[in-house]
């Protein structure tokens, strides 16, 4: 009974699901273990509830012996746990650890000595040293002696089709370099290039080193947006300049906010972080977070500006949102979202189209989503492009437009046509 299962991930979502699908195909057995019946349900009958695995690839690992249980009593059987639950900021801004200390806690009930103990969770340095490792030595079985201990930062980027799981090199933190040892074997079996770091911080810093990094050069970028705006200057012709200088620059471009579970997330454990040990506040996070979240304000007066060209009040004119995400169906912390709220709060006739998302709620209100995609730009008082997409012909789109506001720097020039 004890140790017949390769790995046991806990925690089927968006982390969880690709790494035991890439486990699975390299000839590990897997299993699932998740609290939601509805996803453990969906999974056994051949359905993916993710962008980036097709029903058919769950069929796939079901085909391998793989399931999905919620029943926590199969962590037993684990050689190695992964565990990959949520880490969502709690209603005051601060991490909550609520989901990741749930899982650890079943965990610990069932540790056998010699098992692997890895946490992908995304969290603030030393959540796995101070919070968990209690959590997992409460039953006696003490780090490094009688089980391994390991932090690795899910990197995994939804929708990229270049980069997935396995060519994404894997950085590990060690609680010991016995307990890295453990998890470079057990990675390696599936994943090109595992990287150590020192140890568990190392591992959970860099994770949140690499979210703040592109957190802040999107604000850098944002802010200059509304200065070359009002300078008319035109910024996505200055990024493409600069971004030919082969070394020391990497270009990042504006938008309508920042979106995603992550970028907009992480860097805030962080600064939490430095803030309740240090008592002084990691300021670039703070002046990022405060720059990207007023995004969404800023493209609703721009929205206004343009139609007062055409003497129109926001209230009652038709804005056609397109694209409320980039090529994937999760709309998590999408800015389309407080971008919306403006809008209806204003008076705005919304619409919207996406080619993935169905449906797009705020505030307990449906915004109508389009069919007719042409005929809808022609109708439209203004169409916003906030993502592009692969099936989005942005020149003919904007061309049947009466006004096309282009917050992705993708259109062509012309003179109902804007950028950002
Ligand atoms: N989605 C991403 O692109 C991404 C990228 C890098 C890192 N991360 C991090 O990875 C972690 C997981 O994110 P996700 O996007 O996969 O979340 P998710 O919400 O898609 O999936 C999490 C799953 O965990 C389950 N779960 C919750 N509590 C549980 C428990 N106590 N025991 C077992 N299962 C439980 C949920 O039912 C859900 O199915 C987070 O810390 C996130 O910050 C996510």
């Amino acid at each position: 009974m004890h140790h017949s299962v390769d790995a046991v991930i806990v925690g089927m979502g968006y982390v969880g699901l690709p790494l035991a699908r890439e486990a699975s195909a390299a000839g590990l057995s897997v299993i699932g273990f998740d609290v939601n019946p509805e996803v453990v349900d969906g999974l056994n009958q051949g359905r993916s509830h993710i962008d980036d695995l097709a029903d058919s690839d769950v069929v796939e690992m079901l085909g391998r012996g793989f399931f999905a249980t919620t029943d926590a009593g199969e962590l037993r059987r684990a050689r190695t746990i992964v565990v990959c639950v949520p880490t969502p900021l709690s209603s005051d801004g601060l991490p909550d650890l609520g989901p990741l200390r749930a899982a650890a806690v079943s965990v610990a009930a069932r540790l056998q000595p010699g098992t692997l103990v890895i946490l992908e969770s995304t969290t603030y340095p030393g959540t796995t040293d101070e919070e968990i490792r209690p959590i997992l030595e409460a039953g006696g079985l003490r780090t490094g002696t009688d089980f391994a201990l390991v932090f690795s930062p899910e990197r995994i980027d939804p929708g990229n089709e270049n980069f997935g799981p396995k060519n994404t090199p894997k950085v590990i933190g060690g609680y010991t370099s016995a307990c890295a040892d453990a998890a470079e074997a057990f990675y390696s079996r599936f994943i090109d290039t595992v990287v150590r770091a020192k140890g568990t911080r190392e591992a959970e810093t860099a994770k949140l080193l690499e979210n703040t990094y592109r957190h802040i050069n999107i604000a850098l970028v944002n802010e200059m947006a509304r200065f070359c705006h009002d300078l008319r200057i035109d910024l996505w012709d200055v990024i493409d300049a600069a971004s030919t200088k082969p070394f020391g620059f990497q270009a990042f471009r504006p938008g309508p906010g920042v979106g995603g579970h992550c970028i907009p997330i992480d860097p805030n454990y962080l600064s939490h972080r430095v803030r309740a040990r240090l008592g002084y506040p990691f300021r670039f996070v703070e002046l990022a977070q405060e720059i990207n979240a007023g995004m969404p304000s800023y493209v609703a007066r721009r929205i206004q500006d343009q139609l007062n060209l055409d003497g129109k009040p926001l209230r009652g004119s038709v804005v056609l949102l397109l694209g409320v995400t980039p090529d994937i169906a999760d709309t998590r912390e999408s800015p389309a979202i407080p971008l919306a709220k403006t809008l209806i709060q204003q008076g705005a006739e919304l619409r919207f189209h996406d080619p993935l998302v169905k449906q797009f709620a705020v505030s307990g209100y449906d915004i109508p989503r389009i069919d007719d995609l042409y005929e809808s730009l022609a109708e439209a008082d203004i169409s916003v492009l906030l993502q592009d997409h692969r099936d989005y012909d942005v020149d003919a789109m904007a061309a049947v437009s009466r006004r096309f506001f282009d917050t992705r720097g993708v259109a062509r020039p012309a003179h109902h046509v804007q950028l950002l």
